[in-house]
């Protein structure tokens, strides 16, 4: 990524690797500062109340907005690419970067037979656990959260062929570009035939912000779309969340897959001037 980009203190670098050369090191030191990367990373979050207005950054109230924008985008996913040739089929997500399992919870339970999720804040995955118990949700019987992995995107494998949608939101960011890379490549062979990833992101106008408090990168739809093709991936499908206070970053949902698509939908996102927000 050539773009410039700025830290939440203000400081600019002139690109992406600049930064990046920074807040991991050169390499020559075994890895040191990324291992702190990480650590820093998911220490933020161990601060951080296992409630939705924790996971959310003090934006509890956005959580209908965001799940009235992805169920209408996840469905028509589903119905293009998940029913057709097996209606009968038993379907399967992996939440990634789960949090207090929210999406699970209020998305993904509705629509998949079976839910797992990823997660490395461990209280944060507990809450999970006791919210998706069986007595504690509405899903119907058939539908149950199935696996709790306690680890992070950057060291997790998938087992081969489980997941029709592996679902990725506000997590990515906490991936270094390299990582975030290797990570797709991975999971790639998790999903089932016709199966894609779903990634819901904040967007940076140009360039990238790092967030120097939780060590995330907000990446802009060009950085995005650059991984994506080192990843291998291909763009399905778009959509812009709508209704979030104007404080907030743009939010994008990308729909993905390893294989090329038959059908390429774009919709062109409205030039809006936020001014860049957090959800963390
Ligand atoms: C903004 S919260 C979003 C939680 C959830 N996806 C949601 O939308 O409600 C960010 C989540 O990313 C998790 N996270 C941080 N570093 C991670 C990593 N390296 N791999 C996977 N998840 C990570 C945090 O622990 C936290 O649960």
């Amino acid at each position: 990524m050539e773009a410039s980009g700025t830290d939440s203190e203000g400081r600019e670098f002139k690109n992406a690797a600049d930064m990046w050369r920074e807040e991991l090191g050169e390499g020559g030191d075994d890895g040191v500062k990324k291992t702190q990367w990480y650590s820093h990373g998911v220490g933020y979050w161990q601060g951080v109340e296992a409630s939705v207005d924790g996971v959310l950054g003090g934006y509890g109230h956005v959580n209908d907005a965001d799940i009235k924008c992805s169920e209408p985008f996840l469905k028509a996913l589903m119905a293009e690419r998940l029913s057709g040739a097996d209606k009968d089929r038993h379907l399967v997500a992996l939440d990634c970067g789960s949090g207090i399992g929210r999406v699970t919870k209020n998305l993904l339970i509705r629509h998949f037979n079976e839910v797992d999720l990823l997660e490395p804040v461990s209280h944060f995955l507990e809450a999970a656990r006791e919210s998706l118990a069986p007595e504690n949700h509405t899903a119907a019987d058939n539908h149950r959260a199935s696996n709790f992995y306690c680890i992070p995107l950057q060291e997790f494998t998938p087992e081969v062929g489980r997941y029709d949608v592996i679902w990725i939101q506000w997590c990515i960011g906490h991936l270094a570009d390299d990582d975030f890379i290797s990570f797709f490549k991975r999971a790639k062979v998790g999903l089932k035939p016709g199966g894609l990833f779903v990634l819901k992101e904040n967007i940076a106008r140009n360039g990238f912000v790092l967030d120097k408090e939780d060590r995330s990168v907000t990446r802009s739809d060009l950085y995005f779309k650059e991984l994506f093709n080192q990843c291998g991936l291909h763009l399905y499908k778009q959509k812009d969340q709508r209704g979030f206070p104007n404080e907030l970053f743009a939010v994008k949902m990308y729909a993905l897959t390893p294989d090329v698509p038959k059908r390429v939908h774009k919709t062109r996102s409205k030039a809006k001037s936020y001014s860049p927000g957090i959800i963390r």
